[in-house]
């Protein structure tokens, strides 16, 4: 799929929200088909529509039926039988993870302790992407996992009977940590795990929910499971993903309008990206909050409309990393238009996402007409103040969060860009360029047909 985007000449504030419903958190929707999977009950998340749920989740679903799991996405809602912690089918073919990261590691641990061995793969990106660490931390509990000799997929991981044991991550990663602490569920004795800064707690707290004994401090200490308790049927509400809503408050930002989110996650481990709006001088506020199975959300609005002057530069560093880690994509792109040099460092982790974020951002930033520094962890930016982006050839490597990074500033090119392999962005948010379109007005988001 090809997108044209056009200019956008002329900014007017507007207060009237634009309201708009995000997809579903990615991250709980991974962690609810995988948890509620090992559970006796029956589970209903509702859904606002099929296009809703990105390629990644829908990676988790088939990997779930091909462990036996019955798992169904309907048009408002996906139906899933949990068949207990004993109750996966040893898989008859290599498990495709696709693109998906958190399938991957989130599914090496659930498969270490089971009794049987499995297979895992991906497509090209996915699988350049670092295994050997998260299989070096199930070892730890006595898991058995073989990857290819870069230390990526394809995986092999022979089901052994796993023991407890107190483990140090290498870096703040909530996949590790998921991974350690879904290997935990299967084995015997405590399972302790302790990361260098808090990354996203959405096991955890989804734990505690499904009554497993779990205590969380500085360190987090997952005790053996005897009797899960059993609830026949569950209707877990996904709240909206704070990651991919980020990309639109940025939109929203630069055009001036004033946005609401509605149900978007307001869970803290999710929230930086917010605080560091504030910093910069953007207003916002939170109604209607509820918290529902340990996650909280609400209606968030975002002033957009009510920013005077230049948005102050960014400065981030090592500890804000892992809490604002997929949203430093829309970041880069805010950046480019505040005052002054912003500054991101102790990022070396976004070189091993869905492509080197950091090396392609440096690229794409530089095709623009933008002043940048590139360090092995990190970069430098300099902000220009007046909208007006050079047009060139869109890179962003197949990587869904460049995809939509670039095509929002493309909107700021003196002339109309093209952004080929549009369909990127469906690795998680295959509604982006609709809710774009609501923001910025249909003519100027393209769809050219082949
Ligand atoms: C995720 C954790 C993050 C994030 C990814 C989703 C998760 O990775 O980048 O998109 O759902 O656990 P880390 O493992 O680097 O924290």
């Amino acid at each position: 799929m090809e997108i044209r985007i056009h200019p956008i000449s002329g900014v007017a504030s507007d207060s009237r929200p634009v309201l708009i419903t995000p997809p579903p958190d990615k991250s709980i929707l991974h962690r609810i088909l995988l948890i509620g999977s090992l559970t006796q009950s029956a589970i209903r998340i509702p859904i606002s529509g099929i296009y809703s749920i990105s390629h990644d989740v829908i990676a988790t679903v088939l990997a779930l039926e091909s462990l036996g799991v019955p798992v169904e996405i309907f048009d408002d809602h996906i139906e899933l039988h949990g068949v207990g912690r004993k109750g996966y089918r040893a898989p008859t073919h290599v498990i495709n993870c696709a693109n998906s990261g958190t399938t991957a590691r989130l599914l090496m641990g659930v498969l270490a302790g089971q009794s049987f061995g499995s297979a895992l793969s991906g497509d090209v990106s996915l699988s350049a992407r670092p295994m050997r660490r998260v299989a070096t931390l199930l070892e730890a509990l006595g898991a058995n996992v073989i990857t290819g000799p870069e230390g990526t997929l394809p995986i092999m991981i022979n089901g052994r009977r796993l023991h407890g044991a107190s483990l140090s991550l290498p870096v703040a990663s909530a996949q590790m940590k998921s991974a350690v602490l879904l290997a935990g569920l299967f084995a015997e004795g405590i399972t302790a795990v302790r990361e260098p800064s808090q990354s996203r707690d959405h096991t955890e707290r989804m734990l505690a929910s499904f009554g497993y004994d779990i205590e969380i401090d500085d360190e987090i200490r997952l005790n053996p499971v005897t009797n899960p308790s059993i609830v026949d049927e569950i209707v877990y509400e996904v709240p909206g993903d704070a990651s991919s809503a980020a990309f639109l408050v940025v939109a929203a930002i630069l055009l001036r309008r004033r946005i609401t989110l509605l149900g978007v996650g307001l869970n803290p481990t999710r929230t930086r990206f917010l605080d560091v709006l504030a910093v910069m001088g953007v207003e916002m506020e939170a109604q209607n909050v509820l918290d529902s199975f340990g996650e909280p959300r609400g209606d968030l609005t975002v002033f957009a409309d009510q920013i005077e002057g230049a948005l102050l530069p960014l400065e981030l560093s090592d500890e804000d990393i892992p809490l604002l880690i997929d949203e430093l994509p829309i970041l880069f792109i805010l950046a480019m238009f505040s005052e002054g040099v912003s500054e991101i460092r102790g990022a070396g982790e976004l070189r091993k996402k869905e492509s080197d974020r950091i090396a392609v951002s440096v690229e794409q930033l530089r095709r623009f007409g933008v002043e940048v520094m590139e360090y092995e962890d990190g970069l430098s930016i300099v902000g220009i103040l007046e909208r007006r982006l050079q047009p060139c050839t869109i890179i962003h490597d197949g990587d869904h969060r460049l995809a939509m990074a670039f095509s929002i500033a493309a909107l700021f090119c003196t002339t109309e860009v093209e952004l080929d392999e549009a369909e990127a962005v469906c690795v998680s948010y295959p509604d982006f360029f609709e809710h774009l379109r609501a923001l910025c007005g249909r003519k100027h988001v393209e769809t050219i047909e082949p």
